[in-house]
């Protein structure tokens, strides 16, 4: 899809960029020249990535860092600028989610959830947009979202919350950084299958079942078309793009229209139906 040098030479920072699909756009951006820097909380994750990023031919840095904690954000930023001199883009990928009814949401687990994504992304957004400004030569922040961030969704509250707040973080930035040349975009994806998503929000297959079919394609999204889209959106071709949030959902969140959930039948049951309405009104 794209030029093999396409992200030759930036250096890329991805928080969550262990597992799930941080570690698919990570090794995309690696495919395509990129060096990188991954963070999160757990070490191992991190080293297995950066060792299949470096079997790629690309830098790989892994840094242990807790992005709810503003000082351990500051470290790891500096530990990147140390190594790789600059970071040009910025990728808020990491997350924390869970089921539950929110008449049971304790405040603790309100904020576990919420000091994660929007904190965190918070923090992460602060630090390295500091070092982007100081530098001077712009730079690149991208916001994984979801598509609640705007629908709201019943029994993610904490999640819907704090994805709202990212979009609103990166609409007000897109605006305020302009000026030096930092661009801010989200992307929203629908499902996409994850052992961490998947853990956290499909407790058995009849969840997963019921998922597939609201979406109008039909299936769940592959890892590698949102990292091409994450690409996409990181590339000095899209230098226009700012303060936009891009869709990735195979339709998802349109099904909202009032008639949409009958693609759930297949085209001749439905044919049937409108046939037997047809002939009740006598035409
Ligand atoms: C109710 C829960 C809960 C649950 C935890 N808590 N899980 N409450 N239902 N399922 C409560 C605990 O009781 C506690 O409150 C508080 O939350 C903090 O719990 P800890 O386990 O101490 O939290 P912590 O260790 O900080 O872990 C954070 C976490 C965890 C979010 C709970 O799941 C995590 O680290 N997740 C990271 C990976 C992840 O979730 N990936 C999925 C992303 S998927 P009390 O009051 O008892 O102290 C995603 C997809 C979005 O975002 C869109 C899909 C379409
Ligand atoms: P995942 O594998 O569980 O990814 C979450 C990552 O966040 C993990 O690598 C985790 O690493 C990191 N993380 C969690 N808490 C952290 C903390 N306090 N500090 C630093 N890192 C932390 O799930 P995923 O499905 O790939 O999700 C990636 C992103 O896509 C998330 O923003 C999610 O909301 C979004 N998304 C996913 C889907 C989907 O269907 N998969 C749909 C829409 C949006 P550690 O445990 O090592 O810290």
């Amino acid at each position: 899809m794209f030029q093999k040098d396409l992200l030759k030479q930036k250096v890329v920072l991805v928080t969550g960029g262990g597992t799930g699909l941080g570690r698919s756009m990570a090794k995309r951006f690696a495919e395509l020249g990129a060096n990188l820097v991954l963070a999160s909380r757990k070490v191992e994750n991190l080293e297995a990535a950066a060792a299949e990023i470096r079997a790629l031919g690309a830098r790989a840095l892994a840094v242990g860092c807790d992005v709810r904690e503003p000082d351990q954000v500051d470290a790891m930023v500096a530990k990147a600028v140390a190594e790789f001199g600059r970071i040009d883009a910025l990728v808020n990928n990491a997350a924390g989610n869970f089921l539950a009814k929110t008449e049971d949401l304790s405040p603790n687990a309100f904020n576990s959830v919420v000091r994660i994504v929007l904190h965190g992304s918070f923090h992460c957004t602060s630090a390295v947009g500091r070092h982007m400004i100081a530098r001077g030569g712009g730079g690149n922040i991208l916001n994984i979202v979801t598509t609640y961030a705007w629908t709201g969704s019943a029994f993610v509250v904490p999640s819907a919350c704090a994805k709202a707040g990212v979009l609103a973080m990166t609409r007000s930035l897109a605006v305020e950084w302009a000026r030096y040349r930092i661009r801010v975009n989200a992307i929203a994806p629908g499902p996409f299958p994850t052992e961490g998503a998947w853990q956290a929000l499909m407790p058995d297959p009849s969840y997963e079942e019921m998922a597939r079919l609201r979406i109008p394609a039909k299936r769940f999204g592959r890892h590698e078309e949102l990292a091409d889209l994450a690409t996409y959106l990181l590339a000095d071709g899209s230098d226009y793009m700012t303060g936009e949030v891009v869709t990735i959902d195979g339709g998802e969140w349109l099904m909202g229209g009032e008639f949409n959930g009958l693609t759930i039948f297949p085209p001749e049951t439905i044919d049937q139906s409108f046939e037997a309405a047809r002939k009740k009104r006598g035409k």
